[in-house]
């Protein structure tokens, strides 16, 4: 303990990293966690209910296993229909971010202000398709956006080219918002492109497979760092 020097505790204006474990191996995720720890600002855990999305991954229990090994914040995406119905049982497993899909929250600002009642920073994402005026009138209430740049559901897909305009466009937007929240992308960033989708505005990005995937996924986080410096 005591090595986090990153962006996220050092209150800098550099890109922060957060490896997603849904590519790491969850026979050994502790281990997995272990070799990214030292170097990731948040740690990245995706949460999915076969209905929102077409896959099924973990639930609070095993975000509170990963909270009792690890002291990097915990940045837990939902993509779950009902959000609102787990804001608690997120909250007791140690979430820092707790983000929320705006496609399946009709009540919206009522969600974000439960999960900060709940003591957590709220996020909330997008899918690639929808447009950014989901999120306009929350844009001074929320700690994060979340831009998908792949269909959620899956690790290894491609980034989706036009969501960078989209990255773009809102980074412009949160200008003249303050405190701005986080902006944070996911899905398809690599080694090869994580410094074009930092420079159009990203403050945040996670990355799965190009982390976990990789031999060494503590360097694959430092080349990435040095990508965006
Ligand atoms: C996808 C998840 C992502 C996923 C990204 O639905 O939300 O967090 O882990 O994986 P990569 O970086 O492999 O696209
Ligand atoms: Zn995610």
């Amino acid at each position: 303990m005591g090595e986090y020097a990153h962006s996220f505790w050092g209150g800098d204006p550099m890109t922060k990293i957060a490896p997603s474990v849904l590519s790491a191996d969850f026979a050994i995720l502790g281990e997995e966690i272990a070799k990214v720890e030292p170097v990731a600002d948040l740690l990245h855990l995706d949460v999915m209910d076969g209905h929102f999305v077409p896959n099924l991954t973990i639930g609070p229990m095993v975000v509170e296993a990963i909270h009792r090994r690890t002291r990097v914040p915990l940045d837990v995406h939902l993509m779950i229909q009902n959000p609102e119905r787990y804001i608690g049982a997120f909250a007791q497993a140690g979430s820092t971010y707790l983000t929320v899909h705006a496609e399946v929250c009709p009540h919206l600002h009522r969600t974000i202000q439960q999960i900060r009642e709940a003591g957590l920073k709220a996020g909330v994402a997008l899918n690639p398709s929808t447009s950014l005026h989901a999120v306009e009138n929350i844009l001074d209430q929320v700690d994060l956006i979340l831009l998908m740049s792949v269909n959620p559901g899956f690790g290894g897909q491609s980034f989706i080219p036009f969501v960078l305009k989209k990255v773009e466009e809102l980074s412009r937007r949160l200008q003249h918002v303050s405190p701005a929240p986080e902006l944070e992308v996911d899905g398809g960033i690599k080694l090869e492109n994580c410094r074009d989708v930092a420079q159009a505005g990203a403050t945040i990005l996670v990355a799965g497979s190009a982390i976990f995937g990789a031999g060494d996924p503590r360097a694959a986080v430092q080349k990435m760092r040095e990508q965006v410096a």
